[in-house]
């Protein structure tokens, strides 16, 4: 392991993106403010990707109001798992992830047995914002709980890993695999304590890791690899990623998927202003793939032509991939 900052600071010379230039060129130029609400809000991105045909994890209801949180019995019905999260939170916070009953109460994803009362608390919390972007009132939706696909058991610890891709103006330009840690209470958000892991944007194999500020080659709860492996269906998020361009018209932004074991890719949520240490993951800095994206497109403008999602994908692939493995 070595420091975060002499990482950082190697990347400076290899087009690393600050979050000054971050929102000043990227999120304020490419993100309409408008569209925020289809991104901020996850009810509405729900909606917006099952219109598109583009797979989600089942929403089972949601409550809006103090009144409604009578519902949640009906709502959850005979099921013995499900998540609760708060429609506008961020960073994953205000999420709980039911994995099983126990004797009348609750059983969490990382063990912690709680009760019915404390479920209608939490969700009296995330009506009252305190979960929501700026502590505005929110609502809280309760969803089908991923079951990760069994590629990941060897390289996770509970929780369900994401995939994360960002997507300039429809094409793909970073991606790094999270990976839930006993410390992150099995979500995969790398400010909760998850794993972030650089992956090959050609070959799906992934790359080294970054925790807390930190390079690793090894999960730190299950010490097996974390480079070398190889995402299934690979191509597929890809083209997933690139398609939400379509799917929410916002040019700059941070798409999170999963691989569930029986549904398979299923679309998480989207991001309007996606993190920077997906940059330490790949070892390499944002802006010089965001350039040559940005040049890509003024020369096929100047042609009068667009690309479709498949190509898009190829020119990233030719142009960013085939990263050699990660040395010793
Ligand atoms: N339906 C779900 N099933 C299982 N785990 C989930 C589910 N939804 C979220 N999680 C876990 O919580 C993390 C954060 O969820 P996400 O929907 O991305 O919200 P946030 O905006 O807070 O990041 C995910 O990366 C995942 O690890
Ligand atoms: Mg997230």
């Amino acid at each position: 392991m070595f420091g975060f900052w002499k990482t950082w600071k190697a990347l400076e010379a290899r087009g690393i993106m600050g979050i000054n230039r971050r929102n000043a060129d990227y999120v304020l130029k490419y993100n309409k403010r408008s569209l925020y609400p289809i991104v901020d809000d996850k009810i509405i991105t729900k909606e917006r990707a099952i219109a598109a045909g583009i797979h989600v994890p089942e929403l089972y209801g949601v409550i809006s109001t103090e009144k409604e949180i009578d519902k949640l019995d009906e709502i959850i019905g005979e099921r013995s798992d499900f998540v609760i999260k708060p429609a506008q939170g961020a960073g994953g916070d205000g999420i709980l992830v039911i994995a099983d009953r126990f004797e009348g109460r609750y059983r969490t994803v990382s063990g912690k047995i709680i009760s019915h009362e404390e479920i209608e608390h939490q969700i009296s919390s995330i009506l009252t914002g305190l979960y929501s972007l700026g502590g505005h009132r929110d609502r809280a939706l309760i969803e089908y709980r991923v079951i990760p696909d069994q590629i990941f058991k060897s390289i996770s610890y509970e929780g369900v890993p994401d995939i994360r891709i960002i997507v300039l103006m429809g094409y793909p330009v970073m991606a790094m695999l999270r990976l839930p840690t006993r410390q992150s209470g099995g979500k995969a958000n790398l400010h909760q304590g998850a794993i972030g892991v650089g992956v090959d944007l050609a070959t799906g194999l992934t790359l080294r890791g970054t925790w807390l500020n930190n390079i690793i080659t090894k999960h730190p709860d299950t010490t097996n690899a974390v480079d070398g492996v190889q995402l299934p269906y690979w191509d597929g998020f890809m083209k997933l990623a690139a398609g939400c361009y379509e799917l929410c018209g916002l040019g700059y932004i941070g798409v999170d998927m999963v691989l569930d074991q029986e549904k398979g890719p299923l679309i998480l949520e989207l991001n309007a202003r996606p993190g920077l240490n997906i940059q330490i993951a790949n070892d390499c800095g944002l802006t010089l793939r965001t350039h040559a994206v940005e040049a890509r497109l003024e020369e096929l403008k100047a042609r009068g032509v667009t690309e479709t999602v498949e190509e898009r994908m190829a020119f990233v692939q030719e142009m960013f991939g085939h990263i050699p493995p990660v040395e010793g």
